[in-house]
């Protein structure tokens, strides 16, 4: 089967050579990256060109946008047969398909007439039918039918989209664009023990969700995403007073390939608006929990719901952000629920990131700037930015020296 990495595993990795922000004069960018792999006690951020670097930007495509697992959605979205739903990463159109009760497909839903979209949104059918000339596919994207052209004719390659790899982690579906790829589940395993009380795979996504145009480069977000160092500048009603950085920490994550960031409520004051998740029994019933597994997605849990940042990058400078809910599904029983799911939504999820954009676009104007530095890490509140930064050099660094 064809893969949809192809055309970006056999380009040779571009490099970042021309003068851009944050390169002092005389240091190369291999001496910056040697700063951020040191030891925690002494490392540096990464340098501020690999955020704003389009050729770095490239390079991510090939090394890791196109080869690791990335959460395009939930199996609950597409319960039955023929359910399906599209999406888009790094500028490559998607469509996601239960195509049996036991198997989900991904794979490009770029006509192989002439590149028309053959679906779009959501739904569920037997068939996908390109709107233009009407070539059909099946539910594992293989071509069915060409109008008036003898299917005899197409060799196997030209007759299959493009296909991902799909694996279902927790009830989460993460789709792969390389084929070769190890599965995600053992590369998972203590980040799947830690998850375990949530029982996430039960969990139910809502369709409302709050959306962002976000202009700058999607390590911003992850970045700020991960610590809660900051808690006591943009957030100091929302967060500090619950969460306080002080009482936050950064699990370890034994070299794989996620952070988690601990942040209890030491008053231990319940402010969950929905019934409490019921396999929760310590600090986590009151706490709040942030996760990244590497290179994008970002899951968060309180004690009543889990939430998704969905992220979507299509340029070095730009993402959509959609931040999603997902809550057990007795908690839909709960008189007044959607009222309430609103309410999280509008006075927590976007007051929420609306502090956080602000801060992180002044984040993005400074990488922007020439007298941008690399800065040093907080060696236990900012330890999971080590972590992740150690992952990054190591996939896509490496590629850069
Ligand atoms: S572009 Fe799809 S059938 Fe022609
Ligand atoms: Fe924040």
């Amino acid at each position: 089967m064809k893969t949809i990495a192809s055309k970006a595993q056999g380009r040779s990795a571009p490099t970042a050579q021309s003068r851009e922000p944050g390169t002092a004069e005389g240091e190369s960018l291999k001496d910056q990256l040697t700063q951020s792999m040191q030891p925690v006690s002494h490392a540096l951020t990464l340098p501020p060109r690999v955020y704003t670097s389009p050729n770095v930007y490239e390079l991510e495509k090939a090394t890791i946008f196109s080869r690791e697992w990335i959460m395009v959605g939930r199996a609950e979205q597409i319960p039955n047969v023929g359910d399906f739903f599209t999406s888009e990463l790094f500028g490559r159109k998607l469509l996601i398909v239960r195509a049996s009760s036991e198997e989900i497909c991904c794979f490009s839903r770029v006509c192989l007439h002439r590149s028309a979209l053959i679906a779009d949104g959501s739904g569920n059918c037997k068939t996908f039918v390109c709107p233009y000339h009407s070539w059909s596919y099946d539910l594992r994207g293989k071509l069915r039918s060409a109008r008036d052209i003898a299917m005899t004719s197409f060799s196997e390659s030209k007759s299959q989209l493009p296909a991902a790899r799909v694996e279902v982690w927790e009830g989460c579906i993460f789709v792969n664009f390389d084929l070769g790829a190890k599965p995600l589940a053992g590369q998972i395993l203590s980040l799947t023990e830690f998850f375990a009380p949530y029982e996430f795979a039960d969990m139910v996504l809502l369709p409302d969700y709050v959306e962002f145009d976000t202009r700058m480069n999607w390590k911003v977000l992850c970045e700020n995403f991960m610590e809660a160092y900051h808690h006591p500048g943009p957030h100091l009603h929302l967060l500090q007073k619950p969460f306080p950085y002080t009482a936050s920490y950064i699990l370890d994550n034994h070299d794989e390939r996620w952070s988690v960031l601990a942040m209890p409520n030491p008053a231990e004051e319940d402010q969950n608006l929905l019934p409490p998740i019921k396999g929760l029994t310590d600090w986590r019933k009151t706490g709040l929990v942030a996760a990244i597994i590497y290179p994008t997605t970002l899951l968060a849990f309180t004690g009543d719901i889990g939430i998704w940042y969905q992220i979507i990058p299509d340029t070095v400078d730009h993402f959509t952000l959609r931040i999603r809910t997902l809550v057990p599904l007795s908690s839909m029983q709960v008189e007044g629920f959607h009222q309430i799911a609103k309410t999280i939504r509008e006075e927590f999820l976007r007051p929420l990131h609306l502090q956080d954009e602000a801060i992180n676009n002044s984040v993005w104007a400074g990488l922007n700037s020439p007298e941008a530095t690399q800065g040093r890490l907080h060696q236990k509140f900012e330890l999971s930015l080590w972590q992740m930064n150690q992952w990054w050099c190591r996939h896509v660094g490496v590629h850069l020296t």
